[in-house]
């Protein structure tokens, strides 16, 4: 039987024949085609700016800078979220300073927040984790009260609404990724979206070095000096990119209607499988349905990951917590029991498939193989070795 892989995408020819038209087009770089995109994807989020740039880590990072944040200060983040996000708060020299994570979703828990703000604290980066969003109404609250940057890692997120917010709207900046496996994707890329004109400017140029005027300003008309004006990046995208993207816009809406339906079925019967919990998703809220994550024995993930792989199904862990990864338990000194919540998640969590072109029969054949598995364990061997 075929394999049910992990991810596959939605790219359609169209899509394909876009980027070819870029291609066979004289602007390659940053120009016609991602203006377009921009302003479409800014009026589907509801936000007046959309900044493109090479990845979300950019985009989080270059939020951080546009605020001036460095050395000495501390961004509050969570860590059930993927390296990124505490990555782009350590280039910038601050320190991510994390709190735990709702047990029910595994989003940053707002009510702790508060209590870890100290006078170096200036920002917050909420992370809407498998697509839903972190309770901003309450995260806006807190950071407006006490002058706090929040920014959104909206990575999982673009079709996400919750409180009737979607990102970008109640935050200074949402950042997201359009990495190969997520629901808007052009191989790799990013944006920030903002309402916020000076916010949208600074990230202009700090996606590109710091010059006033990127490649579509210096040479669609009549050569135009430029000028640095401060020290910027090279994080923009590239038109090829955008064009794969622009199309994708309109079926957005079609798409997370079938990823919804997969996650019902998922949800429906795993309700019913002893030893499966999975988050949950808060009546009224629209998850983005980006990632089905399932919660197994933290004694049996591993040997339920191998073995769903031994029989075709392709898995994923999104996250083992942060804090407890080499690096940064090296540098600061973090220790398991730290952020329970989360580590418990990490500990227990396995991703499936997820993703519009899945068959019926691909969901069926996930959901026999997940009840399978769980509930009879079989001998496996370690990671990589081959079954006895
Ligand atoms: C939650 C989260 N934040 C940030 C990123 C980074 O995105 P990119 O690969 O576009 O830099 C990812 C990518 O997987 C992610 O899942």
């Amino acid at each position: 039987m075929s394999r049910v892989e992990f991810y596959r995408h939605s790219l359609h020819e169209e899509d394909i024949a876009a980027a070819g038209e870029t291609l066979r087009g004289v602007f390659l770089t940053t120009g016609p085609r991602t203006a377009a995109f921009e302003t479409a994807f800014a009026a589907q989020l509801g936000v007046e700016h959309a900044v493109a740039m090479s990845s979300c880590t950019s985009a989080l990072f270059l939020s951080l800078k546009a605020s001036e944040i460095g050395p000495g200060d501390e961004v509050i983040t969570t860590p059930m979220t993927f390296i990124a996000t505490a990555n782009a708060i350590l280039h910038t020299g601050a320190t991510p300073v994390f709190v735990d994570v709702e047990p029910e979703t595994g989003n940053i828990d707002a009510r702790l927040v508060e209590q870890a703000i100290t006078d170096n604290t200036r920002a917050v980066i909420a992370v809407h984790l498998y697509g839903l969003m972190a309770d901003m109404k309450a995260l806006a609250d807190v950071c407006r009260r006490k002058g706090l940057l929040l920014i959104e890692d909206a990575a999982h997120a673009t079709e996400a609404v919750r409180d009737g917010l979607r990102p970008g709207q109640r935050s200074d900046g949402a950042c997201f990724s359009f990495y190969a496996t997520k629901n808007l994707t052009c191989g790799e890329g990013g944006a920030v979206a903002t309402n916020d004109a000076h916010m949208a400017d600074t990230l202009r140029r700090l996606r590109s070095h710091g010059m006033s005027k990127e490649a579509a300003g210096r040479y669609t008309e009549r050569y135009q000096h430029w000028d640095m004006l401060e020290l910027g990046y090279k994080a923009n995208l590239s038109d090829i990119q955008a064009a794969l993207l622009l199309g994708q816009l309109p079926r957005l809406a079609a798409q997370l209607e079938r990823r919804e339906a997969i996650a019902s079925r998922y949800e429906e019967a795993f309700r019913s499988v002893p030893g499966v919990d999975f988050p949950q998703v808060p009546r009224g809220a629209t998850s983005a349905r980006h990632l089905f994550t399932i919660w197994v024995a933290p004694e049996r993930r591993d040997e339920c990951l191998w073995q769903l792989q031994d029989i075709g199904i392709g898995v994923a862990v999104n996250y083992r917590a942060v804090h407890l990864l080499t690096y940064y338990r090296e540098r600061f000194g973090f220790l398991p029991g730290d952020f329970p919540i989360a580590e418990s998640i990490g500990n227990r969590t396995i991703t499936l498939p997820l993703y519009p072109r899945m068959t019926d029969e691909d969901v069926t054949r996930v959901i026999d193989a997940v009840s399978e598995v769980v509930a009879a364990p079989r001998p496996v061997a370690a990671a990589g070795a081959p079954l006895a």
